[in-house]
């Protein structure tokens, strides 16, 4: 059974500051190439901001944060980048996991990560086992994560588990065995860099979520950007396949 509701089964309730936003972190390798510094140094700044956003969070009452820190399509990159990504992902865990533990945050990590090596899958494991009794803010960190592997692992453990059912299922049946089944759908989608583009981020999970893109690079994107997301968030209307007519119409008093 799904906790959160779908916005394509049922029209979900919205409120002014977002439940859940998350964003493609993107632009660390042009901010260190603007520097003439390698593109790693954009990736260790980049880390800082993302403490800055989980602070951003915590101080704004939002319940998820969902970051893109490195997709199914990223081991295309130089050896040389991918090893210092990982180097870094590791010392992250091993330095932070107790500082977001003190602050109520719960780690999850999304993606498929038996790709990973066994001490970086290790220190997963133990990040999401001593964060797992938080819940001010959930922190979900998506590693070789892809949103089309995330639909094909879900149909095949829908297919094993319910195989009677095979040609009848529905949305609702596939649901729990997404990446995501602990966690409302995002309201806030960012994307910074630039680009705008999704590159295979949380497909099923954004059909109605708002979007945001910004030229600001990563490791520029402090609190005072994250704020102006949310302000351009609060100017929308959300209408799940309403009319705005709808939306403002007042209910006569019975
Ligand atoms: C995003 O920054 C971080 C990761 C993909 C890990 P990039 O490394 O993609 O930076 P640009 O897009 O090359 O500037
Ligand atoms: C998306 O950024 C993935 C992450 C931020 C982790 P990329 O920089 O890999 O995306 P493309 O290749 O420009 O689409
Ligand atoms: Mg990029």
């Amino acid at each position: 059974m799904a906790i959160f509701s779908s916005s394509t089964q049922q029209v979900p309730e919205t409120a002014a500051v977002p439940r859940h936003v998350a964003i493609i972190m993107d632009g660390n390798g042009r901010w260190a190439k603007k520097r003439l510094l390698p593109r790693v140094a954009g990736h260790v700044k980049g880390v800082e901001l993302v403490r800055e956003a989980v602070r951003a969070c915590l101080e704004r009452g939002i319940g998820f944060l969902t970051l893109f820190a490195f997709s199914s399509e990223n081991w295309r990159r130089p050896q040389e980048e991918v090893t210092l990504l990982m180097q870094l992902f590791v010392r992250a865990l091993e330095q932070e996991v107790e500082k977001l533990g003190r602050n109520g945050v719960r780690l999850r990590v999304i993606g498929e990560l038996s790709r990973f090596g066994s001490q970086l899958q290790e220190l997963i494991r133990r990040a999401e086992e001593q964060t797992a009794g938080n819940s001010r803010l959930v922190l979900t960190i998506a590693a070789n994560y892809g949103g089309r592997w995330d639909i094909m692992q879900a149909i095949n453990r829908l297919a094993q588990s319910a195989p009677e059912k095979l040609g009848a299922w529905s949305e609702a049946d596939l649901e729990p065995f997404l990446a995501m089944n602990f966690a409302p759908e995002p309201d806030l989608f960012i994307r910074t860099g630039g680009e705008e583009r999704i590159s295979n981020f949380l497909l099923w999970q954004l059909a109605y979520t708002e979007f945001y893109f910004t030229p600001t690079l990563w490791p520029d994107f402090d609190t005072g950007e994250f704020d102006k997301a949310i302000a351009s968030y609060q100017k929308r209307e959300r209408r799940f396949g309403r009319t705005s007519e709808q939306l403002t119409e007042i209910i006569p008093d019975a």
